[in-house]
């Protein structure tokens, strides 16, 4: 214990994603000496899981888009359960935060007149979507990383954040570990800004790799933040589905903006059946005019594969259960009658490779076979909309980890605008916090210690459960119990067996000694994962209603009640969890009159705004 390492910065970023690296790069030009912490080595973050684009009001493609446009997509996509201000912004600021990038060395795929490119996703009225062919959020990454290393940012990569330290009622630091040597180490910060991600990993079936494990949202938990709308995961609705090694690998919405189909087992493009009332009229109801909408006829109304991802996800999962489903679950993808192989492999060719070496399939000729996978947590720390502060001094959050910009179902490619536009206010929060206080952080060396015993525990136990089984069953539980469809019997029986895995990870035990140890590694991520999934479990029981990416048998449809609230989960004085409405922040009138609409009356305003 006496020989513990001691790092010291202004600000510690924790996650080193778009959001961690954007924050880490604020921090650094404002002054602050900046430590940024990832659990894997720099790069390898789920950013690059947002294939198909970045979504921003440019309008270098349909020179209509606009902040506002932007702005009432989200709020419709969301089903208006987002923050107002964050909404505001988020569609205010993007533009802005994608040229920055582009300055940074981002190469972008271009239109003819030679502007950033710009495609269109789900949800967005207009090809809002900036990017480099569908590998948009790698190439994010590479631009943050290399300008990110040149700011003077110190790197300490696959080291695994434990928990946090506070003094009072601040943070002071947390406690982390080497993974290669299984030594502890304590980080001394003034401010920690949380960018850890999601949690994809309590799913069986999941887009997200091994390191989203929900680390971001239990560490807060436990020093006391509160972590708000749980009950939105996003499952994306197009994963692959075979083989068996790569299901829930991502197909990128990218494939279905650039004009691909779903059909049925049956051959029926079977996505006008699932129009939704409040898409209805900005929809096509027939082939032909999605054809016309897809040879740039702006008159035409959108594809209906382009609807939001809630609402194509629920359809596939129907088409499966009805049995006209695909042969291994799913339902077909077909770019190949659509776009000529040239442009396929032009705009989207990772989706090409990636297929050929998984799957041994050629997308320029056959269909994909797709289904629904566990991508995003729409809910996540709750945070103030402009400095990303939580409600602990001196913890801040961004990107996926934080909470309320999407509301109850995210539209494609608002992640990576979300982590660029909200990674930079945390950075900022931070800094203003840091300069506005002489608070200088304080170690509790006991806490410390519990937490490195609480860790060593797993170690050194004689015998116990094995951490792999026991992540094997949460899985299942989530997969079953918490999945896109969801009722008081299913959640009740889901927090019934949380309880239950509760209790076994007392017993967790890993074999061997601390050096690099797997293992060890998979039970210490495992207390995140079912804090995390109680979280949404019980949040997920608690809103007695469908909206979004949260659908209920036993309670369908939106209920104009359950507008007026957000559920947030904290922990109790006596370490159990627990889950209370809170009322939603009123919205600004004129935020509200422009989420409300038609969308012809705000081109209407639009046009003439830019006449003025
Ligand atoms: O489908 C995709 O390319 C994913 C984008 C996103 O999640 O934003």
């Amino acid at each position: 214990m006496a020989e513990i390492e001691i790092i010291e910065h202004d600000v510690i970023v924790v996650g080193a994603g778009g959001a961690g690296l954007r924050a880490a790069i604020q921090c650094s030009s404002r002054g602050l000496s900046t430590g940024l912490v990832c659990k894997s080595l720099l790069g390898k973050a789920h950013t690059v899981m947002a294939e198909g684009g970045v979504a921003a009001a440019l309008g270098n493609v349909d020179e209509r888009d606009d902040w506002k446009v932007h702005f009432r997509d989200t709020m419709r996509g969301g089903k208006f359960l987002n923050l107002w201000r964050m909404a505001e912004l988020h569609a205010k600021q993007a533009p802005d935060r994608v040229r920055e990038l582009e300055e940074w060395g981002a190469v972008f795929d271009r239109t003819q007149s030679g502007l950033i490119n710009q495609r269109n996703f789900g949800g967005h009225r207009y090809p809002r979507l900036a990017h480099v062919g569908d590998r948009t959020g790698l190439e994010m990454i590479r631009t943050l990383q290399d300008y990110g290393v040149h700011q003077g940012i110190e790197v300490y990569m696959e080291c695994t954040a434990l928990d946090l330290l506070k003094d009072g009622d601040k943070i002071s630091g947390m406690v982390a570990m080497w993974r290669e040597t299984g030594r502890f180490v304590t980080f001394k910060a003034k401010a920690i800004i949380l960018a850890t991600g999601g949690a994809g990993k309590a799913w069986k079936i999941t887009s997200n790799s091994w390191e989203y494990t929900g680390d971001g949202y239990a560490m807060a938990y436990e020093a006391g933040a509160e972590l708000m709308d749980m009950e939105f995961t996003q499952f994306h609705p197009t994963g692959m589905v075979w083989p068996p090694s790569v299901r829930g690998t991502l197909v990128t919405e990218g494939v279905r903006g650039d004009g691909g189909i779903l059909i049925n087992s049956q051959g029926k493009r079977f996505m006008f059946d699932y129009i939704p009332d409040l898409y209805a009229p900005e929809t096509a109801d027939t082939e032909e005019e999605a054809a016309r909408w897809l040879d740039g006829d702006k008159s035409a109304r959108r594809p209906p594969e382009l609807l939001t991802r809630d609402v194509v996800a629920r359809a596939i999962r129907q088409e499966v259960k009805d049995r006209r489903g695909s042969p291994h679950g799913g339902a077909f993808l077909d770019i190949a009658s659509r776009r000529s192989a040239d442009d396929i492999k032009r705009k989207l060719p990772s989706m090409y490779h990636q297929f050929k070496v998984l799957a041994e399939l050629d997308i320029t000729k056959e269909p994909m076979e797709v289904g629904p996978t566990l991508h995003y947590f729409m809910g996540g720390i709750r945070v103030d909309s402009d400095s990303q502060m939580s409600t602990v001094p001196g913890l801040f959050a961004c990107g996926e980890c934080s909470g309320g910009m999407h509301g109850a179902n995210r539209l494609g490619g608002n992640s990576l605008s979300d982590l660029l536009v909200f990674g930079k206010l945390a950075g900022d929060g931070a800094a203003d916090y840091i300069s506005g206080t002489n608070f200088s952080a304080l170690i509790n060396q006991e806490e410390v210690e519990s937490i490195v015993r609480a860790g060593t525990q797993i170690l050194n136990r004689e015998s116990g459960k094995n951490p792999y089984l026991l992540h094997e069953e949460l899985q299942e539980a989530m997969q079953d119990k918490v999945g896109i469809v969801r009722s008081n019997e299913l959640l009740t029986e889901g927090i019934k067996q949380l309880d239950e895995f509760k209790e076994a990870y007392k017993q967790v035990k890993a074999d061997g000694a601390s050096q690099f140890n797997p293992g060890w590694h998979e039970a210490l991520s495992l207390r995140n994962l079912i804090i995390t999934a109680e979280a949404v479990a019980k949040s997920a029981l608690m809103r007695e209603e469908s909206r979004g990416a949260h659908s209920r048998i036993d309670f369908p449809g939106e209920q104009d009640e359950w507008l007026k609230y957000n559920i947030v989960a904290s922990k109790n004085g006596d370490g159990s969890m627990s889950t209370k409405k809170i009322e939603r922040e009123r919205p600004d009138s004129e935020l509200e009159r422009i989420a409300n609409l038609t969308i012809e009356e705000l081109e209407k305003e639009v046009e003439s705004e830019r006449n003025k």
